[in-house]
């Protein structure tokens, strides 16, 4: 039985007997300083001295595994945690099905692990550059709290990477390590890899947006990579995904706390029509056509992150068995698909068509689809909250060919409801779908920060309850500014 005791008393915490496995302790506290460093300089800009009401995760046990105290962030102790080896555990897909799973990176698989890892590796920090600014405007302390919660479990899922590029990539591990740490987000020579994580989250309703939506992208990411035949990646996917929990429910509990102030002050001022904007926004709070336009541009940047429709990338990574489906081992097939379809649309001459792809080319697409359905049951509890107040407006995820950037539907001019239109009328009606300058430039005139104990900014409801139980007058965040 391998030891999964969490070690507190290193310089890096872990369970994964760091201090038996000395050549890799001695790689990651070489390349401590320096994210300690990136920290300071691209964490969150101020509060570094204040002491937040913070989750960190003692155990990998399901039941308790984490505990609740005050803690500078810089003193956050992020360690590497891998979820509890599953004894005989095999390969759940592709062409080694039902192999005992890898303990070391087979050679042939290498450069594809190694890619996925850094990839999976670079969205981490580069939230946490998007996100920094955001202390500063924070609707209350228990919202403050919950942002650098996200925060230092980003920061905790870096380590988690780096851990695994410097114990099984060696020197190129080593260099793909400092790389994440030299990458910035937004950065016109360096940027981070993909899209999404290049946007600017300017202000609170862009962060609910991107932790229920683009937060979700990674959240499907890490279960296809939880099902890898190559073990380690697989634990230490297991284990972000528990926390990866919390920051969904940040965010789409934002987002409905949003509408919810919304709603109750449409209500007090007798408005019924949620399309008198200027009327709703005298009462200090965000109009539900805007919030929809919020969505449909949060939205159609997190399909982007799944890639192409059709990818061999995909296929080869599913066959080597180092990247599964969602839910991989609950599925009833042969896990092998290579004889199976699957359903994809594709742009064929300025129509959209439904196609059958072959299902090994398509998993991107799959992947997307399994997306949709889970972003789906945020937007249904939206709609319920809506409904409570008897306001005549229903909140949407666009079509999936809206404003994208990447695939069959890119440099296509498609509009939310699906509807293949001209340029001119794109652009005609942009503001209707996308937040305009004017939208951005209201929702950032509310961005005026609280730190009263258990005061909400104007435009957002209390939660309905507090993080670990605490009554609406904790003191979530003792602000000592620096
Ligand atoms: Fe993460
Ligand atoms: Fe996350």
């Amino acid at each position: 039985m391998e030891n999964m005791n969490v070690e507190y008393d290193t310089l890096i915490p872990n369970n994964v007997n760091l201090s038996n496995d000395k050549k890799v302790l001695k790689a990651l506290e070489r390349w401590h300083p320096g994210y300690i460093n990136w920290w300071h300089d691209l964490g969150p800009n101020g509060f570094q001295k204040s002491l937040v009401y913070l989750r960190t995760a003692i155990s990998v046990d399901r039941e308790g595994w984490a505990k609740f105290d005050y803690v500078k962030m810089p003193e956050y102790r992020w360690g590497i945690l891998l979820a509890p080896k599953k004894e005989n555990r095999i390969i759940p897909c592709g062409e080694h099905l039902g192999e005992l799973a890898w303990q070391e990176i087979p050679g042939e698989y290498r450069s594809m692990l190694r890619r996925l890892i850094v990839i999976q590796g670079d969205t981490e920090p580069a939230s946490i550059e998007q996100q920094r600014h955001l202390g500063k405007t924070a609707p209350s302390l228990y919202d403050m709290r919950n942002l650098f919660q996200v925060n230092v479990e980003e920061g905790r899922h870096l380590w988690a990477m780096v851990y695994l590029l410097q114990k099984y990539f060696g020197s190129d591990g080593r260099e793909e390590a400092n790389e994440l740490l030299r990458r910035q987000s937004g950065s016109e020579d360096s940027p981070r890899m993909l899209g999404a994580f290049n946007e600017t989250t300017p202000d609170w309703l862009s962060f609910f947006m991107f932790t229920s939506f683009t937060d979700r992208d990674g959240k499907m990411q890490l279960e296809a990579l939880a099902q890898s035949g190559f073990d380690p990646l697989s634990r230490t996917c297991r284990f972000m995904l528990t926390e990866e929990a919390h920051h969904m429910f940040v965010g789409e509990n934002g987002v409905r706390r949003v509408i919810k102030k919304t709603c109750e002050e449409m209500l007090k001022a007798g408005i019924t029509d949620p399309y008198e904007i200027s009327k709703i926004r005298d009462l200090g709070v965000i109009d539900l056509p805007t919030i929809q336009k919020k969505i449909n541009l949060h939205f159609s940047l997190s399909l982007d992150l799944f890639g192409s429709e059709v990818s061999t990338n995909a296929a080869n990574a599913f066959t080597a068995g180092i990247k599964g489906r969602f839910w991989e081992t609950k599925l009833k097939d042969d896990h092998k698909l290579v004889n199976d379809t699957y359903p994809i649309l594709e742009m064929e001459n300025n129509k959209i068509v439904k196609k059958k792809a072959p299902a090994l080319l398509a998993l991107n697409m799959r992947l997307r689809d399994d997306y949709v359905k889970d972003s789906s049951v945020g937007v249904k509890r939206w709609n319920r909250t809506i409904k409570s107040f008897k306001i005549d407006f229903e909140t949407k995820l666009p079509f999936e060919g809206f404003n994208r950037k990447i695939g069959t539907f890119a440099d296509t001019n498609i509009n939310p409801d699906g509807q293949v239109i001209s340029a001119i009328s794109w652009k005609k009606n942009i503001n209707e779908y996308l937040p305009s300058d004017e939208d951005n430039n209201y929702i950032i005139s509310l961005m005026k920060p609280v730190h009263e104990v258990g005061k909400f900014a104007s435009w957002i409801a209390p939660p309905d309850e507090g993080i670990d139980n605490k009554q609406g007058d904790f003191e979530y965040v003792k602000i000592h500014e620096a």
